[in-house]
């Protein structure tokens, strides 16, 4: 071979790689939603144990899945034309499951925080809530100020903003990071901890359905907690907007906040 041939094969290596790599980043603008379609089917990551957004119950004799949460991402399905299949786990692995593959969506009474939104993309929000603290009941006389939990223990969710919450606005507690929202519950009704930080509907079922505990009468500052929205891997706007499509559909006719009025019921046994 001549040098100048040797060179032309060089030259035409190179060539078909770089053709290479731009096949390859055409085909990285495929959408999500172009997969999910090809799949038959959305997977949905949650942790549910969050009553009313996501939570277990028995369907039929059958441990089921179900809140409001569960509708919004049935209603998601329905409009790509897709079955739906929830994937259940910690919390603080439902967000990572977007990054590895594991899951196409994330719908978990997710805030979106601008710093998720550095990694996710987030639907619309379709859901406001505010932080609560609760306590036994016997104590609740004697925790009503900030200063009043300093050295008390105080049990939030791992991975979820109320870490963050607890470790701002009640500096001088100490924070335990819990996987389980239920374990945290059992732990307060055990008096092991003090206290547990948890938005407001999932704490008024815990504690409809648990002797014992009630809400602080402090009032933390719920105006940096941001709303629940759906998470998205980046950079799928076709799906981003089915999803937006969905979200403002059971938002605006008052849908999504009677599912949750509907969840919160039947996870607390009232029936209305
Ligand atoms: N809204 C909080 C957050 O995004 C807590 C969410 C916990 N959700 C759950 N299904 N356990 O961090």
């Amino acid at each position: 071979m001549t040098f100048k041939k040797m060179i032309l094969g060089v030259v035409a290596a190179a060539t078909t790689l770089t053709l290479a790599a731009c096949g390859g980043a055409t085909s990285s603008e495929t959408d999500l939603v172009d997969t999910i379609t090809e799949k038959g089917k959305i997977v949905v990551a949650m942790n549910p144990e969050f009553a009313p957004f996501e939570f277990e119950t028995l369907v039929d004799g059958k441990n089921t899945i179900v809140g409001s949460d569960v509708e919004l991402a049935q209603a998601i399905a329905d409009e790509l034309g897709v079955d739906l299949e929830l994937s259940p786990m910690s919390f603080d692995n439902v967000l990572g499951s977007l990054q590895s593959g594991k899951a196409d969506i994330a719908i978990s009474g997710i805030s979106a925080t601008a710093e998720r939104a550095k990694v996710y993309d987030f639907s619309d929000a379709y859901y406001t809530a505010n932080n609560v603290v609760i306590v036994q009941e016997g104590a609740a006389g004697n925790l009503t100020s900030v200063d009043s939990f300093a050295g008390k223990s105080i049990a939030v969710q791992k991975g979820s903003v109320q870490e963050a919450v607890a470790k701002e606005q009640l500096p001088d507690a100490k924070i335990v990071s819990l996987t389980s929202n239920g374990n945290m519950i059992a732990e307060l009704v055990a008096g092991k901890v003090d206290a547990v930080i948890l938005e407001e509907p999932i704490a008024k079922g815990y504690i409809a359905n648990n002797a014992g505990i009630t809400l602080s009468t402090l009032e933390l500052d719920s105006s940096e907690t941001d709303a629940y929205a759906v998470a998205l891997p980046k950079e799928n706007e076709k799906l981003l907007e089915a999803v937006n499509k969905v979200v403002k559909e059971l938002v605006d006719s008052g849908q999504y906040d009677q599912y949750v009025q509907e969840a919160y019921d039947l996870s607390t046994g009232e029936t209305e």
